[in-house]
């Protein structure tokens, strides 16, 4: 009898223990899930702004002052088959990755060597104005395979669509010290100035094995990250992809019409 009393004693201080550890595991995961997705944001943001050149790699600033810099920007969720503005849906919610995953809001990929499978039929842009409300950048989404995880990130350019301000990555798995080192400020330091596409629009950017010349005497070509050429190649076939016509090609496009048609108005004024 006394032996069944411990059993059963036992069997329930475990569930009770069991239960307790498992109120305090879901409520810490429901309260910190708000901090979580808070922080996600933020380092977003920081990517962004380390992609436009308006934050250092390893610089540390506080919430408040990514907010301050990134003042400058406007999210935009565009449709990615026409580059028009899509301004019936909010850009504060719209998650892009979500999106691509929902059949009714997505489209198969054609083939493509970044192994993208699906294609959002919108996607989120950042674009940078000047004080005077000019457009001056614009930073968009990009992603592909490299070796053994798909790597997404953000590249910048210049309102003239061509001129590389900075490429940085959020969010891969290469190896540390390999294909990881798309992470490193020297390597990024390496892309500003260079020419994303050539004169007419076509995507040209490569990352090649050794080393590329400086911007000015050689704008199509970086240099190859050292033993990590299948993860080079990646980044080189993610700019084809997202450059290109399936990609931001329409928006590039009506960037440049803005562009020009702005200017118009400035020489008539
Ligand atoms: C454990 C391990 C991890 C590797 N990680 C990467 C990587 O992240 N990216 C990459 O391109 N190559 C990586 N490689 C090397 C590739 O297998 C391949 O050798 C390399 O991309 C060829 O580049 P190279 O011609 O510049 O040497 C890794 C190799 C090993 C053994």
């Amino acid at each position: 009898m006394q032996r069944q009393f411990s059993v059963l004693y036992n069997l329930l201080f475990s569930a009770a223990v069991c239960g307790v550890c498992a109120i305090f595991v879901s409520s810490s995961a429901v309260t910190l899930k708000e901090r979580q997705d808070v922080n996600k944001l933020l380092d977003k943001k920081k990517n962004v702004l380390q992609a436009a050149g308006l934050m250092e790699a390893r610089e540390k600033i506080s919430a408040e002052e990514v907010e301050q810099r990134f003042s400058s920007f406007r999210a935009v969720v565009i449709d990615l088959a026409t580059g028009e503005e899509a301004p019936e849906i909010d850009a504060e919610t719209f998650d892009q990755q979500k999106a691509k995953k929902d059949p009714a809001r997505s489209r198969e990929a054609p083939p493509n060597f970044s192994l993208v499978k699906r294609f959002p039929n919108h996607a989120l842009v950042y674009e940078m104005t000047d004080a005077a409300g000019a457009l001056e950048a614009v930073v968009v989404p990009v992603e592909g395979y490299g070796l053994g995880s798909t790597l997404l990130g953000f590249l910048a350019l210049d309102k003239d669509t061509r001129t590389v301000r900075g490429l940085a990555y959020y969010d891969h798995k290469e190896t540390p010290g390999l294909g990881g080192e798309v992470d490193n400020p020297r390597w990024k330091a390496m892309w500003p100035g260079r020419l994303a596409m050539d004169e007419s629009f076509t995507p040209q950017i490569e990352v090649i094995k050794g080393a590329a010349g400086k911007p000015a005497d050689d704008p199509y070509r970086v240099d190859g990250l050292s033993g990590a050429t299948i993860t080079s190649r990646g980044v080189t076939n993610m700019m084809e992809l997202w450059l290109g016509p399936d990609g931001f090609g329409p928006y590039l496009e009506r960037v440049r019409q803005r562009v020009a048609a702005g200017s118009q108005v400035k020489e008539a004024a």
